[in-house]
């Protein structure tokens, strides 16, 4: 397994559509490998191929809600159901240190194949909901930043909260 360089904002490869994925085999399972391995190092939710210059259509993230230990592999995932809407705070390992506040369902299902071309369903509300939103968009050249409504200054909101709590 390697560490891959994670491609910021500017960089063309994020602005592009991915390709499905038609072969399961090494090639495939080695750049799920090194995802993993750079999700993990990153300390984000989620990553997308073309995050590493890959255009195909993988993605892996951690379900937050069911396990945050378990790191879920999707392969040409599609967002096929969605319900409810609320605004929530947004950033991306593609777009360091912004954020802001974007709509996102409040829960989707997600349609995907395993690393073995196996297809599976998988469900997901808040934070999994918004990351499978998130995720996929990428696969389609997408970035946050084109969705959203407030930016707001991380820093600061930590504070307000920390004063909140006192
Ligand atoms: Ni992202």
């Amino acid at each position: 397994m390697a560490l891959r360089k994670i491609l910021t904002q500017g960089d063309e490869q994020l602005a592009k559509r991915s390709r499905k994925v038609e072969k399961f085999d090494d090639r495939l399972h080695t750049l799920i490998d090194d995802m993993r391995e750079t999700l993990e190092n990153s300390g984000g939710v989620g990553l997308a191929a073309p995050q590493v210059g890959a255009l195909r259509r993988v993605v892996v993230l951690l379900d937050v809600n069911k396990d945050p230990e378990e790191m879920v592999e999707l392969v040409n995932p599609e967002v096929i159901e969605k319900r409810g809407e609320e605004r929530r705070i947004e950033g991306c390992l593609s777009v360091p240190g912004v954020y802001g506040y974007v709509t996102r369902p409040t829960w989707a299902k997600i349609r995907a194949q395993d690393r073995n071309g196996n297809w599976f369903e998988r469900e997901g509300e808040g934070m999994v909901a918004q990351c499978f939103c998130h995720e996929t968009e990428h696969l389609d050249g997408h970035l946050f930043t084109e969705r959203v409504e407030e930016y707001v200054d991380i820093e600061q909101l930590q504070a307000d909260e920390a004063e909140e709590a006192e």
